[in-house]
Formats: C-alpha cells, sequence, structure tokens
C-alpha cells in the first residue's frame, strides 16, 4: 500500500480453485452469519444452481465463479460424459465448452461481469491450439481470479481519502469481500481506509429481502474491526438527514455506457435521498462491469426473482395467499445522481468514454 502499511490480503476466500484444483470452491453465503461452510462444485447444474441460488453473489464473484466453473465442468464433461473416442476430439470439446458457457451464462441476468468473463474465455479458447486448450483455460480463469484481487485494492486505494476522519459512511447490500475473489468494491475503501487507521463508523442497510447487508456486510466488517451499524433500509433517508453520514458507497451489476448504474434494489431511492441532503454518492467497480453494448439504464435487464423472498420471513408466511408480489432484485440509478465511479484505473466522473 501506498502508506508502507502490508498488502490487504482478502480475509477469506470466496471463489477459488479447491485444494485439488479440480472443483470451484465457493463460501457458502445461503448460511451465513449462522454458519461458515464451504461448497464445491464440478458439474456444470451445480454451479450454475451456487449462482442462482446465491451460494456465490455480487458482480466481480460471480464472473471469477463462472470462468472458474466453466474449466471444471469441461473437465468434467471430458472425463465422465463424452465417449473416450470422443474425449479425443478436439471439435467436439470445443462443442461443450459453448454449451456450458451459454448454461452458466443463462444462470442471472443482471450483472454484466458473468457474461464478461464467459466472453472472455471462450475468446482465448479461439487462440488456443488444441493441445494448449485445457491448460491455457485454466491459466486464464487464474488471471481472472487474480486481476479481480488486484482491481478490488486499487479501488480501495482510490477511494481512500474519501473517507474522512471520524466521519459515518453508508453502504447498501453487500459489495465486500463476499461480492469479489478480493477485499470488495464498495467496502474496498473501508478497508483500506481502515488499515491506514483511518477511525470511521459504517451504516448497513439490511437490504431487503434476503438480508445481504444484515448477514454478510456486517458478518465481514465486524470480522474485520471495523464498527458497523445496521438500520433498515427505510431509516436511511432520516439518517442521511441528520448529518451522521459524509459519504454513500455502492457496488455496481452494471454500469451503461451512458452511466446509469444497476446495484440492489434500494439502491436509487439511497442516491436520491442523499442528493436531497447533499451527500456524496460513490459507485465503487471494476471496469469489467461497465458495458459498453448497454446504451442507457433502461436497456438493463432487471432480474426479478421469486414469491417466496417477499411471502416468507424464514418458515413464516408474512402474505396473505394469491397477493402477487413485485420482487426486483435490482433498481437502476440515472447518472445525475452519481458524485464519482470509483474505479481499478481510478476515479471518473461522468460523461466519459468506456
Ligand atoms: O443479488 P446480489 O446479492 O448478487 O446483489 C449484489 C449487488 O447488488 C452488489 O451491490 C453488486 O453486485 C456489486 S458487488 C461488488
Amino acid at each position: 500500500m501506498s502508506n508502507g502499511a502490508p498488502l490487504l490480503e482478502p480475509p477469506f476466500a470466496t471463489v477459488s480453485w479447491s485444494a485439488d484444483g479440480r472443483a470451484l470452491r465457493l463460501l457458502d453465503q445461503r448460511v451465513l452469519p449462522g454458519v461458515e461452510q464451504y461448497l464445491e462444485t464440478r458439474h456444470v447444474h451445480d454451479t450454475v444452481e451456487a449462482i442462482r441460488s446465491l451460494a456465490v453473489r455480487g458482480a466481480p464473484a460471480i464472473g471469477v465463479a463462472a470462468a472458474l466453473g466453466l474449466v471444471v465442468a469441461l473437465e468434467h464433461v471430458l472425463e465422465h460424459e463424452l465417449e473416450p473416442e470422443h474425449a479425443l476430439l478436439h471439435s467436439a470439446a470445443r462443442g461443450e465448452l459453448r454449451g456450458l458457457a451459454a448454461l452458466l451464462d443463462a444462470s442471472r441476468p443482471t450483472a454484466v461481469n458473468l457474461r464478461w468473463a464467459l466472453q472472455r474465455m471462450l475468446r482465448v479458447s479461439e487462440s488456443l491450439s488444441d493441445d494448449a486448450l485445457m491448460r491455457g483455460l485454466r491459466a486464464e480463469a487464474t488471471r481472472i481470479l487474480e486481476e479481480d484481487r488486484a482491481m478490488c485494492l486499487a479501488i480501495g486505494e482510490a477511494g481512500a481519502s474519501f473517507i474522512t476522519e471520524g466521519s459515518g459512511v453508508l453502504t447498501h447490500c453487500n459489495a465486500g469481500a463476499l461480492a469479489t475473489a478480493g477485499i470488495g468494491t464498495a467496502l474496498a475503501p473501508m478497508y483500506v481506509a481502515h488499515a491506514r487507521g483511518v477511525t470511521f463508523h459504517v451504516f448497513a442497510d439490511e437490504t431487503r429481502p434476503l438480508l445481504q447487508g444484515a448477514r454478510l456486510t456486517s458478518w465481514e466488517l465486524q470480522r474485520a474491526g471495523i464498527p458497523v451499524t445496521v438500520q433498515p433500509d427505510g431509516a436511511a433517508a432520516s439518517l442521511l438527514r441528520s448529518g451522521v453520514v459524509q459519504a454513500v458507497f455502492v457496488g455496481a451489476d452494471r454500469i451503461a455506457a451512458n452511466g446509469d448504474v444497476a446495484n440492489k434494489v434500494g439502491t436509487y431511492p439511497l442516491a436520491l435521498a442523499a442528493r436531497a441532503h447533499g451527500v456524496p454518492f460513490y459507485v465503487c467497480a471494476p471496469y469489467s462491469t461497465f458495458d459498453a453494448n448497454t446504451a442507457t439504464g433502461d436497456d438493463i435487464e432487471i432480474e426479478h426473482r421469486h414469491r417466496d423472498e417477499i411471502a416468507l420471513a424464514g418458515e413464516r408466511i408474512v402474505l396473505p395467499t394469491h397477493v402477487p408480489v413485485n420482487n426486483p432484485a435490482f433498481d437502476v440509478t440515472p447518472r445525475e445522481l452519481i458524485t464519482h465511479y470509483i474505479t481499478e484505473r481510478g476515479v471518473l466522473s461522468p460523461p466519459f468514454h468506456i
């Protein structure tokens, strides 16, 4: 780090190769904070299910998981599912690769990092000779993993100075180490500021309905010794009005070419409240989250999730039968409400070219 403090390591391995390298290893976020357990997947359907059910979640983490998951799934197919004579056929392996990538790509629609990572893997496969295919794909997936760690640190370095001594900062959802292979995006400036000895207090929105803020953000910040208070999402506007919060940091699932940002549902009202009360609103994201192929926020596909996420509180039914729900997982914050984008290449302000 720039001030001579030790390099910040990710506090746990959210997404990695298994010890023998044959599987994708994930810290299972469905059972945090009560249980800290890992799961390993090889078969593509298990990896798709892990992404869909949010065992691994957060835009950069699902991109990394898809890259590693693609490699282990292809190896699994070559070992178990193709006839031995076909397994030797490189054209069969390339066909399987495309099919597996399409299955992974369909697991969640909004975070562009998933597609970005898979397209990068397919592009690299085209430049590899048949003999080098498997080795080259594994090397590329490892590079995606390592680059993710480096970009988190760079985002942290770029954003840490926005956290001042004695301040309050507010965040929504989880865009921390649990959402990446490194120290996170929105939480990265907090980890770096903390390592530099700055004292500050984090307010984490609980993030209805799946409680990523309460279950995940508070878990990882408490573990790191960073003071954190969890509040219902509806408390954010009054807190911003009170003057206790000097900056809001959020992550992103996709940033359109014009700067509009898709992130966890509830981000947009937070940005409106921050603007109303003169509090700067920072979006922290790697370049892999900027999508030149999506013109504006209106063009971003928003994932809608299952009714039960709203109808159940744990095992308890909290909604009368047949009452319909509206359960979008993300919303779009227009670029006008964003103060800066904090990236691994520095701090950007709209208009910008990606
Ligand atoms: O549904 P989730 O938990 O995958 O949503 C995650 C978010 O919205 C994060 O803020 C975003 O992916 C950025 S993670 C660095």
